[in-house]
């Protein structure tokens, strides 16, 4: 992709090009939403490009126990840590984990999310409204919020590259 061959930030890419599967290699990373779907792929891709640890949170114990277990058998430490991404005392605590537990945070997926159910705008309730932006906006803010200063410890560029959402 273009955007790759530019280089990110205008940091240098590194001689011979850019694998995506060094990025991973040796990092503490950190997947919301890991218990199923695309957070769990995800944080099975990270286990399997060299991940020294990777944190799965979610809501849903035996999942993200699941998934952590997938990680280990692929050679990474990993470690669930039931969280709700909307509650920000246990976003603190989950980033609060990382440090302790793995020394830092290099990557962060912030992928939890909520598909409402479709149905016309005037049949939806503003418990439903409350649900998308608590679990997909308010939460991404969170976890931004917590894992910056964390991962500003290292660099600024390498801070803003290794943070991704989905929404
Ligand atoms: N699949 C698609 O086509 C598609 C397209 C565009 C965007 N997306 C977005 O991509 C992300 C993942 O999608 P997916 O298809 O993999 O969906 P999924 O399997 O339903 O995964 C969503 C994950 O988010 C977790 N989650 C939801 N609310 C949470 C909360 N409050 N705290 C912690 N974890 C929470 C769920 O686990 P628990 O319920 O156990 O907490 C679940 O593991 C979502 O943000 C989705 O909106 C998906």
């Amino acid at each position: 992709m273009a955007i790759l061959e530019l280089g990110v930030m205008g940091e240098p890419l590194p001689a011979g090009g850019f694998s995506s599967a060094d990025r991973m290699r040796g990092k503490v990373c950190l997947v919301t939403g890991g218990g199923s779907g695309i957070g769990r792929a995800a944080a099975l891709k990270m286990a399997g490009e060299g991940a020294a640890a990777v944190l799965i949170a979610g809501r849903r114990e035996a999942e993200i126990e699941a998934t952590a277990a997938a990680c280990q058998a692929l050679g990474a430490q990993a470690l669930a840590v039931r969280t709700d991404v909307a509650e920000e005392d246990q976003v603190e605590r989950l980033i609060a984990t990382a440090v302790g537990r793995y020394g830092g945070l290099d990557v962060a997926f912030n992928n939890a999310g909520f598909q409402e159910r479709r149905a016309p705008l005037e049949g939806q309730s503003n418990a439903v409204y409350d649900e998308v932006f608590d679990t997909n906006v308010r939460s991404v803010f969170l976890c931004l919020r917590h894992q910056l200063p964390v991962m500003l410890a290292n660099s600024w560029t390498s801070a803003m590259r290794r943070v991704g959402m989905c929404v």
